[in-house]
């Protein structure tokens, strides 16, 4: 009788290297997490689109959208614009990744934290940011276009904001549809001895929310029930 031995399929190892190819929802690399949402959901191309570019740490290792705004621009290469104004024409983008300043209590005025990455005085002011913000990108994206929205909750004077639960509910409002959910965590933790009597976790892990802007028959027959 004759063995076969290098045809025999080993079914662990098959599981195994399968199971490496699959993109998974939590990461602990930013980088990882825009490029897998590039591949899952802009057939692998880069953003059109970051109206909060800042320095562009997102992109290290990734091609830079074609239109970067900031309103705090930090590269001569970085056009100077508002996110709730931006100086593009209605629906003619394909996709854009949205990174807000997510700080409450210190603004661009008050503190050095804000002056970076800008913040609120109050939560008020930060959904109404969010709401203009989602407004606008619906805007200048094309019917089926892309949006990513990275976000993080915050603990506040003993209170839970879970902002990824307001984003989702008003972009789905505006009309977006959501169509993915990536868990970036951070593996460090400044630990501070005056966290002893700890009241709540540690939030250590941030959201990249991915939506597509939904055409508005679409999003009628959703409403009346007829699209499931
Ligand atoms: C959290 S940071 C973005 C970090 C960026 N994703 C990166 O990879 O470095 C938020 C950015 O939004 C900018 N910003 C604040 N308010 C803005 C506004 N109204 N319009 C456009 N950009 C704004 C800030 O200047 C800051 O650079």
């Amino acid at each position: 009788m004759i063995y076969m031995a290098s045809t025999k399929i080993d079914p662990v190892k098959t599981v195994m290297e399968s199971t490496f190819q699959i993109i998974k929802s939590v990461s602990a690399d930013q980088t990882e997490i825009i490029s897998d949402i590039m591949k899952l959901h802009l057939s692998g191309r880069s953003f059109d689109l970051d109206p909060t570019y800042s320095s562009g740490a997102f992109y290290k290792n990734l091609s830079r959208p074609a239109h970067v705004y900031d309103l705090n621009p930090q590269k001569p290469e970085i056009q100077k614009a508002d996110v709730r104004n931006l100086p593009l024409r209605s629906s003619s983008i394909s996709s854009a990744m949205f990174d807000p300043p997510f700080l409450v209590g210190c603004t661009f005025e008050t503190s050095r934290m804000g002056k970076r990455f800008g913040g609120f005085k109050n939560w008020p002011d930060f959904f109404d940011f969010i709401s203009r913000s989602l407004t606008e990108l619906y805007r200048v994206l094309k019917s089926g276009g892309v949006l990513v929205v990275k976000c993080q909750d915050i603990v506040n004077g003993r209170k839970q904001h879970l902002s990824h639960v307001f984003i989702v509910n008003k972009a789905t409002e505006i009309g977006f549809l959501p169509i993915d959910i990536f868990i970036s965590v951070r593996e460090q933790v400044i630990i501070q001895s005056a966290l002893k009597n700890q009241q709540h976790a540690r939030k250590t892990h941030s959201y990249f929310i991915v939506f597509r802007k939904e055409s508005s028959g679409k999003r009628m027959k959703r409403i009346q029930g007829r699209l499931f």
